[in-house]
C-alpha cells in the first residue's frame, strides 16, 4: 500500500474526531485511509467496531463501502474507496481543490438536486431497506462524499457510520421505534432537538440532519451561522431559513435566500424557482422542531421524484 509512510502530503480533508484521512494506492486503486490518532479510548474503540459492523451489513450505491480494516493492538485503520470530489462540506463552503487540483466550479442546481436525491436514497435504504434497520446519527455535509460519475454527473455516498445505531433494540422496542439513550452523538447544527433534550433516538433524528443538509445545499450556508465576530453567538441554519418562511413574500425573495451563485438562475427561470422553492420547503419540513411532524425518508424520496419530474417536464 502506498501512502509514503503516512506522509503529511498525503493527508486529505480536515482532521476528524476519530483520526486523519490519507490518500493511498492499493493495487492501482485509489483509496482513502482513515488512521486513528491519539490514544485508543473506549469511545474510539466503540466507533471503530460500529463502523466495521455496520458497513459489513449495509450495501447500497449511496453508502460508502469498507474495503478493509486493520485492528492491531492500539492501531485502528479503516480503508475506503477514494472519492476524488472530497466532502460536500468542502465543496460548498471551502471551494478548494482536492489534493492540489484547481478549485471545482460551484455546484449547479441540477447537481444539487442529484446530491439531495442520492443522500435521500442512501437514508431510505438504511431506514427501510436494511435488515436490521439503521439510524446513521451523524448525517452532515462533511460525511457526504462526492466523485465524478462521468458526463458531469456526480456519484454521492454517505460516510462515517461510527455512531450508527443498528437495530432491533432501536426499531423494535414496541415504543413506536424509539429508544432513550444517554450517550449523545452527532454534530452541532445537525442534532435534532428531541435528541438533545430528551435523548429520543429515532430515524426522525436523521430526518432533521438531512433537512439541514438540504438547506445547506440550497443556501450555500453552513449548518450554524455565526451571528457576531466577537461573541460565541450562533444561529442554526434551519432557524434562519424559517425566519424567511414567516414572511408573506418568501417566494418573491427566494433569490436572497439561495446560494449567491444560484441567485440569477432562480430570479430569471420560473421553473428553477419553483423547484428550488419546493426543495427549500422540503428541507424546512424535515428540519422542523417537532419530530412527529417531520416526514419519513420514503415520502421524501417520492416527493423529490415528483419535484424533479415536474421540472423535467417543463424543460429543466
Ligand atoms: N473516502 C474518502 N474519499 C475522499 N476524501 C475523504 C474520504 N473520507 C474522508 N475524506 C475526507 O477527509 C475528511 C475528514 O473525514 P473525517 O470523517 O475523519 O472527519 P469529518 O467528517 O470532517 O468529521 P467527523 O470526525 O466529525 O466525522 C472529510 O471531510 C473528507 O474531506
Ligand atoms: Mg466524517
Amino acid at each position: 500500500m502506498l501512502t509514503n509512510g503516512f506522509d503529511q502530503s498525503y493527508l486529505i480533508g480536515d482532521k476528524g474526531a476519530f483520526g486523519e484521512v490519507y490518500w493511498g494506492s492499493l493495487g492501482g486503486t485509489q483509496v482513502a485511509i482513515k488512521v486513528m490518532h491519539g490514544e485508543l479510548t473506549a469511545v474510539k474503540r466503540r466507533q471503530f467496531v460500529i463502523e466495521v459492523n455496520t458497513l459489513s451489513r449495509v450495501h447500497h450505491a449511496n453508502l460508502i463501502q469498507l474495503i478493509g480494516y486493520c485492528d492491531e493492538g492500539k492501531r485502528c485503520i479503516l480503508v475506503y474507496p477514494y472519492f476524488a470530489g472530497g466532502s460536500l462540506h468542502s465543496r460548498l463552503h471551502k471551494r478548494v481543490g482536492v489534493r492540489g487540483a484547481a478549485p471545482p466550479p460551484p455546484l449547479t442546481v441540477s447537481q444539487r438536486m442529484s446530491i439531495i436525491l442520492q443522500i435521500a436514497e442512501g437514508l431510505r435504504y438504511l431506514h427501510c431497506g436494511a435488515n436490521p434497520r439503521v439510524i446513521h446519527r451523524d448525517v452532515k455535509s462533511s460525511n457526504v462524499l462526492l466523485s465524478d460519475g462521468g458526463d458531469g454527473s456526480l456519484q454521492v455516498v454517505l460516510a462515517d457510520f461510527g455512531t450508527a445505531a443498528i437495530a432491533q433494540n432501536v426499531f423494535e422496542t414496541g415504543h413506536e421505534s424509539m429508544v432513550k439513550t444517554c450517550q449523545l452523538a452527532g454534530t452541532r447544527g445537525y442534532i435534532a432537538p428531541e435528541y438533545v433534550l430528551r435523548g429520543r433516538l429515532t430515524a426522525k433524528n436523521d430526518m432533521f440532519a438531512f433537512g439541514v443538509v438540504v438547506l445547506e445545499l440550497m443556501t450555500g450556508k453552513p449548518a450554524i451561522l455565526r451571528q457576531s465576530l466577537v461573541d460565541d453567538d450562533f444561529q442554526a441554519l434551519a432557524e434562519w431559513v424559517r425566519g424567511f418562511s414567516q414572511r408573506p413574500n418568501m417566494y418573491a425573495i427566494l433569490g436572497t435566500i439561495v446560494d449567491p451563485c444560484l441567485r440569477s438562475v432562480v430570479e430569471t427561470n420560473v421553473v428553477v424557482r419553483n423547484m428550488v422553492m419546493d426543495v427549500v420547503n422540503l428541507g424546512m419540513a424535515c428540519s422542523q422542531e417537532e419530530d412527529e411532524q417531520r416526514p419519513i425518508m420514503s415520502s421524501v424520496c417520492d416527493r423529490l421524484t415528483v419535484i424533479l419530474s415536474e421540472a423535467k417536464g417543463r424543460g429543466i
